[in-house]
């Protein structure tokens, strides 16, 4: 059985001061950690304010990105290293606006993963196809390039505990939610890969769902077998959204 996760994405928004108050707001509500696994993602620059406010909370934190070397000189860039450092516990990998603004390849995605799992981190490792892909019917052989990116680099001792994230590209932030059929359908799909690269990677590994998640559509598009949760853009700057979507997984 896999536990559910909600995890926030909170990409570019929220100082320290911002992030502290919509953590403590989570935090104070203390939502069962037995019914679902919360994980929030800040900003760089909060993530210390976070890890504060979460001390002794079973609320996990994570990054959004991290750069594939240990140190060096690599201006601007954060290591695995340095996010275990300050407390995290997960991080946000290969998410669509990191491949679509930023050129990330499936391969430097793959960098990213296997320096993440040096660093002692959990990877959330994004999959999803555009509205073009989708409409030239090729979504499953995009998120399956994805995926075995790292699936050939790896093992299933070391996969073990990774968590995937479907989110087609055009349901990012434009309200355009898959149906939760369309969204289970790229679900199946993506267990049926993990299955065949190892059994118990297939039925452990927890596939969340991000596109337009909302407290509205959250019981239902949860509702389907292959969907363990969401990773939430938007929605999640809002605590009390944010908490009644937690609930709904
Ligand atoms: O990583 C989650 C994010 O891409 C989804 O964004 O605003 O559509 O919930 P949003």
């Amino acid at each position: 059985m896999r536990q559910p996760m909600v995890a926030g994405n909170w990409k570019m928004n929220a100082t320290r001061w911002e992030a502290e108050n919509l953590v403590r707001a989570i935090k104070e509500a203390e939502p069962d950690p037995s019914a679902v696994e919360i994980l929030v993602c800040p900003p760089f620059t909060a993530i210390d304010a976070v890890a504060r406010v979460l001390k002794g909370s079973p609320i996990r934190y994570g990054a959004q990105n991290l750069f594939w070397e240990k140190n060096g000189a690599y201006t601007g860039e954060i290591s695995g290293e340095m996010l275990r450092d300050l407390g995290c516990r997960y991080v946000i990998l290969g998410h669509s606006e990191r491949r679509q603004i930023f050129g990330e390849s499936d391969q430097d995605v793959a960098r990213k993963y296997a320096a993440a799992k040096r660093s002692g981190l959990i990877p959330v490792l994004c999959v999803g196809e555009t509205e073009e892909q989708r409409s030239q019917g090729i979504t499953e052989q995009v998120v399956s390039a994805q995926l075995q990116a790292i699936l050939q680099q790896t093992d299933a001792a070391t996969f073990h505990g990774t968590v995937i994230a479907y989110e087609p590209v055009w349901a990012i932030g434009t309200g355009l939610t898959a149906t939760p059929d369309q969204a289970q359908e790229v679900h199946a799909f993506l267990r049926a890969e993990l299955h065949a690269f190892d059994s118990g990677v297939g039925a452990s590994t927890r596939i969340l769902y991000g596109g337009s998640v909302k407290a509205e559509n959250a019981a239902e598009i949860f509702s389907r077998p292959d969907i363990d949760g969401g990773l939430i853009g938007g929605a999640s700057l809002k605590a009390e959204e944010f908490l009644r979507i937690c609930a709904a997984a």
